[in-house]
């Protein structure tokens, strides 16, 4: 007998809605003050999966799904924090005490912007602020770099530093929260997601480059990602399988990455031109092909995200779902980072019509995704739906994601 349930769809918040919610958690836990109210999306990675720190390419597309934060400075350099997400509880500290390993909780993320704001010369005084969100938590989909984005387009625009106004000083922006995250958040995170909270446009996907020392311009490209006129949609699931980047497995594939390319004197994994010699070399050291693996897996990812921008710039979105498939069965098979639910995900969707799908966002759970005709959405999720609940695993839940708007 097939087991049946129905579909959990996650809608978005109206900007309204998401406005309200926090002026009004503002209001409770700090009177009556009219705060300015700031907002920012998670993502879905289309392709170019753990190639951020290796100088890769990448394709984020920003998530209608947004965290949103109701702000307001202060004179001295207290921050106050309340989040819907954390009821009943104030998140406290001063900003002279945070410092790299001084910082615990959810207010790392927060405070963390506001220290490399000020490490790159910025004035940035306290606040008090009430944050809510619908990005889903822990599913992948950059609920950390969502709220980094939001404080940080928050504290540009009450420090007026014009940052945001620009995607040269969007940059900028990318560049403090990927500093919060990595030092006083201590995830040692790339910088795909950061970027894609603060640089992706509506209706697009962005073409990003991590090879150090780009222009703004040359570090990012806008490509129209127009699904609806080829009749297809992009769904995600958020397999609810739980998954955790600061610790462990994330940060011993970026260790891999690095002793290979050290074994192959390059700077990073972007410069192996030559991937028969590079084995043949990584070989000599490492027996296990451990090392082979991971450095095939980032070597034809940015290969395959290449590939893919180039059809959908040429209005080929149809034809991407072979570059999809072939990498998940790579981040699966050499990367060795996805699990029984993302893989479940993939095989269903793709049993049941989907163009494509993959994993998305640094895997062990997680989201995936999957690319589908419009008529076929809804039976596709249903697949999904039932092949969890065959599986006895936690109902999986849905999203739909039309490329929306960075975080403003
Ligand atoms: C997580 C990290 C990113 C990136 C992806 C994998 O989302 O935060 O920096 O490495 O995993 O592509």
């Amino acid at each position: 007998m097939t087991a049946h349930t129905t579909p959990q769809w996650l809608d978005a918040w109206t900007p309204e809605e998401g406005e309200a919610r926090v002026r009004d958690l503002f209001a409770q836990a700090f009177g009556e003050a009219t705060p300015g109210v700031w907002s920012a999306p998670g993502r879905v990675n289309l392709i170019g999966e753990h190639t951020d720190y290796n100088a890769g390419l990448c394709l984020p597309t920003a998530l209608p799904h947004r965290t949103y934060a109701a702000l307001r400075s202060r004179d001295d350099d207290v921050v106050r924090l309340v989040s819907a997400q954390a009821p009943g509880t104030v998140w406290e500290a001063r900003l002279s005490e945070v410092a790299p390993g001084a910082v615990e909780g959810w207010g790392a993320y927060v405070t963390g912007v506001a220290w490399a704001l000020s490490e790159a010369g910025h004035k940035i005084s306290g606040f008090d602020a009430a944050v809510d969100s619908c990005v889903p938590f822990g599913a992948g989909l950059s609920s950390s770099a969502a709220l980094e984005a939001a404080f940080a387009v928050a504290l540009d625009a009450v420090a007026g530093l014009g940052l945001a106004s620009s995607d040269a000083g969007r940059a900028v922006l990318v560049d403090a929260c990927r500093r919060a995250e990595n030092e006083i958040a201590g995830a040692p995170t790339g910088g795909l997601d950061q970027s894609a909270s603060l640089r992706c446009g509506e209706g697009h996907a962005l073409l990003l480059d991590f090879r150090p020392g780009l222009t703004s311009s040359e570090s990012a490209r806008q490509v129209p990602f127009d699904l609806a006129s080829a009749g297809l949609t992009l769904l995600v699931v958020d397999t609810r399988a739980e998954h955790s980047h600061a610790t462990g497995e994330y940060g011993t594939r970026r260790a891999s990455c690095e002793e290979a390319a050290e074994l192959l004197g390059v700077a990073s994994l972007r410069e192996v031109t030559d991937l028969g010699a590079a084995v043949d070399t990584l070989l000599l050291h490492d027996s296990t092909g451990v090392l082979v693996r991971r450095v095939r897996h980032v070597v034809r990812e940015i290969e395959r995200t290449a590939a893919f921008a180039d059809l959908v710039g040429a209005g080929r979105v149809d034809e991407v779902g072979p570059l999809m498939v072939a990498s998940h069965e790579s981040l699966r098979d050499d990367y060795e980072v996805s699990c029984r639910e993302l893989d479940l995900v993939v095989s269903a969707a793709l049993d049941a019509g989907a163009l494509g799908a993959r994993m998305t966002g640094g895997g062990f759970g997680g989201s995936a995704i999957a690319l589908v005709r419009v008529s076929d959405e809804e039976r596709v999720a249903q697949a999904v739906a039932d092949a969890f609940a065959a599986a006895s695993l936690t109902p999986p839940a849905f999203l739909d994601a039309p490329p929306s708007a960075p975080a403003g």
